[in-house]
């Protein structure tokens, strides 16, 4: 596939002429702001998320603060406790106003599309085609990941950009790639709606809706999206030593050794429980170009470090064989796929993790890592299905 690049200085140029090139997704979301030519982009984000404040309604007489039945998030076997910021303790009643947001078309410019619609719940809360396709059929520049287990990682999207669940959740809602829907016009169509009144009466204490009170309810209903209790659960911390087969054990030895696959190094296991991330970000070389250029610049959008180039943040491998396409551009269709671009090193570009190097593994040991890549399927709470549908998601 010619998947290889010399780090020429050439291709370093052309990778540091790509990172400053504006990057359409996100300056798309400011474009109001900068049309007036005032502000830098950053300055637009901020500029947005305080408009975003304010547009919210008059916080300080309106109360985020969630006031029902608090709820103890159960995480199954392999997962840590989950944590939750103190200004949003999940409860029974905003945890089932966001699963009914998540689902719930209304929140797109012409109700065609839900959270739901690319975070598809029959495949493990990702999209299967490499990039989305959001009101009228736009095309967005990344792979959507997985919100299962979402609720752990320290920031969110494939950059970093939003700091908390809370944070990301409107986002999606404004962005003209996606939902395309200003927020205020999302508040008044649900403001009309007399189940969502009844919903933010029990959850906030009043029926107004508020862009900050649907933010919450939707972190909330995600940090239920837990997965975990798979074999590879049950063999390292249930003590079931034949919940793995013997390849699976085989492709575990690999995936942990430092010497061999080195995958633990990004994908984290720990000793009482695993994420299979390690929530930072690392630049393997995926998604750059036949020339060496680097297309999406990643983390580097987000802090204009030079050195985070093309660094993307580790996703999570749980379920991940279920969730296919594969990596920040969905560019790799397999499994297979993705095992073999590691073998080879990743792809040279002058920012290259350390931890990316080129591990000698023989066809045995990749079909080793697929097999174990294959039991890290686990199990869904049965409540995160659509509301209307009462049954079991799986
Ligand atoms: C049109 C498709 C689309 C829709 C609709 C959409 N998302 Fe996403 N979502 C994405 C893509 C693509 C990304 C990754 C974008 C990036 O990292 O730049 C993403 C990222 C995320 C993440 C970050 C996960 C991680 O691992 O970093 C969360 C959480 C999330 N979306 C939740 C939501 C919620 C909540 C909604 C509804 C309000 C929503 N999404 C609507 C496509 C979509
Ligand atoms: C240097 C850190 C690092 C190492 C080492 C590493 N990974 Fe990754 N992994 C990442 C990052 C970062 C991504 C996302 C890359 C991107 O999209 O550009 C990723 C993506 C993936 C994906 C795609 C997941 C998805 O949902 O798209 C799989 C599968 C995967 N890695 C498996 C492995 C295996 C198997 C190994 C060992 C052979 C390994 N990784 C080693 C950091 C690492």
């Amino acid at each position: 596939m010619g998947r290889f690049v010399a780090a020429t200085q050439q291709s370093r140029e052309s990778a540091i002429q790509a990172a400053l090139r504006p990057w359409p997704h996100l300056d798309s979301q400011c474009e109001p702001i900068k049309r007036q030519g005032i502000l830098s982009s950053r300055a637009c984000l901020l500029a947005a998320l305080a408009l975003m404040g304010v547009l919210s309604g008059c916080k300080a007489s309106i109360s985020e603060m969630p006031i029902g039945t608090k709820v103890q998030i159960q995480p199954p076997l392999g997962l840590p406790p989950v944590p939750f910021p103190a200004n949003n303790p999940p409860t029974v009643e905003t945890i089932a106003l966001g699963r009914k947001l998540f689902y719930d078309k209304r929140l797109s410019k012409d109700n065609s599309i839900a959270c739901a619609s690319c975070h598809k719940p029959e495949s493990d809360f990702s999209d299967t085609v490499p990039r989305s396709l959001g009101v009228a059929g736009k095309q967005g520049l990344r792979n959507a990941p997985t919100i299962e287990n979402a609720a752990y990682l320290p920031v969110q999207f494939w950059d970093g950009r939003a700091s908390s669940l809370e944070q990301q959740a409107a986002v999606p809602i404004a962005d003209p790639l996606e939902m395309a829907q200003p927020h205020e016009i999302t508040i008044s169509k649900l403001g009309v709606d007399r189940e969502y009144a009844a919903m933010f009466q029990q959850a906030f204490g009043s029926p107004k809706v508020t862009l900050g009170r649907a933010e919450k309810a939707l972190a909330s209903f995600e940090r239920t999206v837990l997965t975990g209790n798979s074999a590879f659960d049950r063999y390292e911390y249930g003590g079931d030593q034949s919940a793995l087969a013997p390849a699976q054990v085989r492709g575990l030895a690999v995936f942990m050794d430092p010497h061999r696959g080195n995958c633990a190094a990004c994908h984290s296991v720990g000793p009482n429980a695993a994420l299979f991330t390690d929530g930072k970000f690392h630049n393997t070389g995926e998604g750059v170009g036949e020339d060496g250029s680097i297309v999406d610049a990643g983390r580097y959008h987000e802090t204009k470090v030079e050195t985070d180039t093309g660094a993307f943040m580790t996703p999570t491998l749980r379920n991940v064989a279920r969730t296919a396409p594969y990596m920040h551009d969905g560019r790799l269709k397999t499994l297979k796929d993705v095992v073999d671009f590691y073998a080879g090193g990743g792809n040279s570009n002058p920012y290259l993790d350390s931890e990316m190097r080129r591990i000698s593994l023989s066809g045995k040991d990749r079909a080793d890592l697929v097999e174990f890549l294959q039991s890290l399927t686990g199990t869904l709470p049965a409540h995160v299905g659509p509301p209307d549908v009462s049954s079991e998601n799986r």
